[in-house]
């Protein structure tokens, strides 16, 4: 393909592309810039979500096996509603995603990572995507099915998400568990797979996500 050929590019291809490996030979040359970055809007979204995440993974581990009192029922509510804001920062983050393509890997990158490497860095990136929208929807549902409403920042009702039913909550209430434990293996191993990238292969993939240093376009 001519390298001028921006319009057949497949690194144009909007929705389709947004969790495809494109191989390095069909990249345009101008899209895998080795100190291409994140946008800083997609970098906020990343390092407030990720944050959120552990805080709500470990309270959530923490206060289950709390005797019923005053502090467990607040550290329940917060968990809801920060949850929920989870929810609602994964929307933003998926449009913002469509909207503004994350830069391609450079090729010199692609080049030295094996296919499988490929697929589990784009496919753990994809999972996590799902796993931000079915933990919260999990966690509401249960929620609902178990006749609790869920008060945003304490305060706003939301709506339930499924009528009140016991037996329904009982076979929610492990979705939740799982669907959270899965996203925190698989976010424990994409932190890794950064820090191995960062200190042993030393290859700038971390400033891609990093605010501070030099940007180019995206
Ligand atoms: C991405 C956001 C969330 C994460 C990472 C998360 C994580 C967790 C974890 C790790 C547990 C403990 C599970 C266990 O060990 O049994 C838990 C429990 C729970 N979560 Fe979430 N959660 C999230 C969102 C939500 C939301 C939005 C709600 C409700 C609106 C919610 C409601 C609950 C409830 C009610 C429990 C207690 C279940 C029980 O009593 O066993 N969670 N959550
Ligand atoms: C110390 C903690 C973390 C580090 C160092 C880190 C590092 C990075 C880096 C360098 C990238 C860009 C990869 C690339 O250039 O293609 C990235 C992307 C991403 N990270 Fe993290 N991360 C951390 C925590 C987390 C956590 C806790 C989550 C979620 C639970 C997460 C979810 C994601 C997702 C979904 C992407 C893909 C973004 C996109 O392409 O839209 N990260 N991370």
């Amino acid at each position: 393909m001519p390298p001028q050929d921006l319009g057949h590019c497949p690194t144009d291809l909007g929705v389709a592309r947004l969790f495809i490996t494109v191989p390095p030979t069909m990249q345009h040359p101008s899209a895998t810039s080795p100190t291409a970055r994140y946008s800083l809007v997609a970098m906020g979204l990343h390092w407030l979500m990720a944050l959120v995440l552990i805080g709500l993974f470990g309270v959530g581990v923490y206060m289950v096996d709390l005797p019923v009192s005053p502090a467990r029922l607040k550290l329940y509510n917060w968990h809801k509603w920060a949850g929920v804001t989870v929810l609602a920062l994964a929307l933003v983050r998926l449009l913002w995603r469509l909207w503004k393509r994350p830069p391609p890997l450079p090729q010199t990158m692609l080049l030295a990572m094996p296919a499988w490497q490929r697929l589990a860095h784009h496919g753990t990136h994809g999972l996590m995507y799902v796993l931000f929208f079915a933990v919260p929807l999990t966690g509401w549902a249960y929620s609902s099915a178990s006749g609790f409403r869920v008060m945003w920042f304490g305060r706003i009702p939301l709506p339930d998400f499924v009528a009140a039913d016991k037996a329904l909550a009982e076979a929610i209430k492990p979705w939740h568990a799982y669907s959270a434990y899965a996203l925190a293996t698989l976010a424990a191993l994409h932190i890794a797979a950064a820090l191995k990238h960062h200190a042993i292969d030393r290859d700038g993939l971390l400033a891609r996500m990093w605010p501070a240093g030099k940007r180019t376009a995206h």
